[in-house]
């Protein structure tokens, strides 16, 4: 019964994925803007292009070891597991948190697609 619930929202947000863009963004407002500004800051590197970039890519963002270690690009799953675990996903990573909802990191993944 649970998973059904689960499943079924997932899939509606794959089907609305602008009302999950909507949500997306509220959640990053909220929760992501404070380090993540529209240019990098000493807080964290911008988010802006993110969606299939190369891993700590940015010039301007001093990043940690640990994330520049990671080879490949921000796929819609290293994104859904970094958020959900950032130090599992890298060990050593500057970024503290974790979003343990897999409806809100769907929502924050389809808002960072808009960020050109
Ligand atoms: C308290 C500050 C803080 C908050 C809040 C925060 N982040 Fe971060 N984030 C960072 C830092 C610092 C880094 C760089 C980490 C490193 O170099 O190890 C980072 C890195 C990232 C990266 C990798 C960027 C790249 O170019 O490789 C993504 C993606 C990301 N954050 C997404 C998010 C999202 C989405 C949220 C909200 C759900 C969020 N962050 C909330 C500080 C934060």
């Amino acid at each position: 019964m649970f998973r059904a619930l689960v499943l079924g929202s997932i899939s509606l947000l794959a089907l609305t994925s602008g009302a999950a863009a909507a949500d997306g963004q509220k959640i990053f407002q909220l929760q992501c803007k404070t380090c993540h500004l529209q240019k990098s800051s000493l807080s964290g590197p911008s988010l802006v292009g993110v969606s299939k970039r190369a891993i700590a890519a940015l010039p301007d963002y001093a990043f940690s070891e640990a994330l520049k270690g990671k080879s490949g690009t921000w796929t819609d799953e290293n994104l859904d597991a970094f958020m959900s675990a950032p130090k599992k996903f890298a060990p050593g990573t500057r970024m503290p948190g974790s979003w343990p909802v897999a409806a809100d990191r769907a929502a924050l993944i389809a808002y960072m697609k808009t960020l050109n």
